[in-house]
């Protein structure tokens, strides 16, 4: 397989949006049509259903992970399976299946640091876990946790295109926030698990 045909098939990968699958599975509302409107485990939460806010939250992060690893194993270098990483990333933020209107790419940016290397992951997921626990904002902690991925990658890789792919997921979120940054500014911005 060469490059062009890997990010493709990331691209299509990430572009699965298991918030809507999992809320079609589990006999609930399409999640654009409520809440904050994102298709994200956050927003799904907002339904009620935590089984259904799982599900999606293991799928996108599990299909961010998926493609590194296939990457790995297809054997493509480190920085090549980060590009694979981003496109599913991307697929997930911009998807084909939602007229390239996804979600915000926070528990698939986990499954792309995941595959990258764990400790990366393992630190977001920390730094989600302590801003989340203090704030009950999810995109506070997101915002959080995807600023302490390339400065724990300029510790830990010495591979300027995996650094590139770090920052490029970390701007993205950032731009992907955008509404809930203005929201957490003004006192609007709803708390984990509130409607
Ligand atoms: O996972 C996305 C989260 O950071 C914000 O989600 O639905 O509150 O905009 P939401």
């Amino acid at each position: 397989m060469n490059l062009f045909l890997l990010v493709l098939a990331a691209y299509l990968v990430g572009s699965i949006p298991f918030a809507v699958v999992a809320s079609r599975l589990f006999g609930l509302a399409d999640p654009r049509s409520y809440g904050s409107g994102n298709p994200g485990a956050t927003n799904v939460l907002r339904s009620g259903s935590k089984a259904a806010a799982a599900t999606t939250l293991v799928g996108d992060c599990l299909k961010g992970w998926f493609v590194v690893w296939l990457a790995g194993e297809l054997g493509f270098s480190a920085g090549a399976a980060a590009v694979a990483g981003l496109a599913a990333f991307l697929g997930h933020v911009y998807s084909v299946f939602l007229r390239f209107r996804g979600g915000k790419g926070v528990a698939t940016a986990l499954g792309v640091l995941a595959g990258i290397d764990p400790v990366l992951a393992l630190v977001a997921l920390v730094v989600w876990l302590i801003v989340a626990g203090g704030t009950r904002y999810s995109s506070a902690a997101a915002l959080a946790a995807a600023a302490s991925a390339p400065l724990t990658g300029l510790v830990l890789i010495d591979d300027t295109l995996v650094i590139g792919v770090l920052m490029a997921m970390t701007a993205t979120l950032v731009l992907r926030h955008q509404e809930n940054i203005r929201r957490l500014k003004n006192g609007t911005e709803t708390r984990i698990g509130e409607k």
